[in-house]
């Protein structure tokens, strides 16, 4: 089953707020209600937000009374402006809306209104399969990179719940588990939000994939007692330069496996290299609410005194120099990050 699809004119999405406790799909008729579900992190993972506010923009055009391809074309620029809204860091979000509504200007075929709307449909329809065609090709080349009898480090949730289908990094796990290399992962549990130790254990277990769940602070010791070969990870926004933005905590990880000579690959689609900007600190950093980080509990109790402040950055960026590689559908980059990504993003 996908993350993000669309049926009965209505896109639904497996709520990952709730899991793994509840499975839930929601369905949206709404473009601000998708607006809101990203921003709410039902639908989180850069890849899945692209493809979900792709859908969201088809949604515009059904909801727009519009009889005319240019005022359709009017409501749609300001729901585009609402989606990409939603969260700042995954260029993915932008890239796709701006896509869609790229094919929606350029047709020279449209001749109606409802024709126009169809197209837009076909686009995020395509985006939604794109990425899952994608993330195999970036599973085959990734794969590639893993030996039989690693232990892996994983932060975050990159999986098929990140995605449309497949998954980035846990996508190249995955796929070398199919090809029948035994691997173990050790899962980040990756606070505040516990996309580790709630998503990505929860589709290892689906998988058959030994893991044990660390705590964010223990992979510096596993990964200096020689127990770790490698390290994947997705990201939100690679820079032109190879500097890659993700889920908070994945600097500390990438130091401390360059300080003890561990490969570490991030796996990024295309979509998700950002070559407008030269360098890491370029790329817009999303701070969330610090009830996220105050809201936790111990044995049922609030850890946090009552009045305490929080900050809750939800990326880092991982400086190039810190990279092995990064795995693309279309291959993987080694430094210098700056031609080869330019070569590969071609
Ligand atoms: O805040 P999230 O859960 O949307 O963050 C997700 C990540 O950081 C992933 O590593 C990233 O989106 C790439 S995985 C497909």
């Amino acid at each position: 089953m996908r993350t993000v699809f669309w049926e009965n004119n209505e896109l639904k999405m497996i709520d990952q707020r709730i899991l793994p406790g509840r499975f839930e799909v929601l369905s949206y008729r709404d473009h601000k209600a998708v607006a809101h579900a990203i921003t709410d992190m039902v639908v989180r993972g850069a890849p899945a937000i692209g493809a979900a506010a792709a859908f969201g923009l088809a949604l515009a055009g059904y909801e727009s009374a519009s009889s005319s391809t240019r005022d359709l074309l009017a409501d749609l620029q300001s729901a585009a402006a609402t989606l990409k809204a939603a969260r700042p860091t995954a260029v993915n979000l932008a890239w796709a809306v701006d896509r869609v509504l790229g094919a929606a200007n350029s047709s020279k075929e449209v001749g109606s209104a409802d024709e126009l709307r169809q197209l837009i449909l076909g686009e995020a329809q395509r985006i939604a399969d794109e990425d899952v065609e994608i993330n195999k090709r970036m599973a085959e080349h990734g794969a590639a990179l893993i030996d039989d009898g690693d232990t892996i480090i994983h932060h975050c949730n990159t999986g098929a719940l990140a995605t449309v289908d497949w998954g980035t990094a846990l996508g190249v796990i995955r796929t070398a588990h199919e090809q029948g290399k035994k691997i173990h992962v050790l899962v980040d549990e990756t606070r505040p939000r516990l996309q580790g130790a709630r998503l990505t254990a929860w589709e290892l277990e689906q998988y058959g994939i030994p893991y044990e769940i660390i705590s964010d602070n223990t992979a510096g010791y596993f990964l200096k007692a020689g127990k770790v070969q490698k390290c994947f990870v997705g990201s939100d926004r690679t820079a032109a330069n190879g500097d890659v933005a993700n889920k908070i905590g994945t600097y500390m990880l990438a130091l401390a496996a360059f300080d003890n000579g561990v490969p570490f690959y991030p796996v990024v689609p295309t979509s998700t290299i950002d070559l407008s900007l030269a360098h890491g600190d370029l790329i817009p950093i999303e701070e969330r609410n610090p009830q996220e980080v105050l809201g936790l509990e111990f044995e049922g109790q609030r850890v946090a005194p009552q009045n305490a402040k929080a900050r809750n950055i939800a990326f880092d960026v991982t400086p190039a120099r810190l990279v092995t590689g990064i795995v693309t559908e279309n291959g993987v980059a080694y430094p210098p990050f700056e031609v080869s990504l330019k070569k590969l993003v071609k």
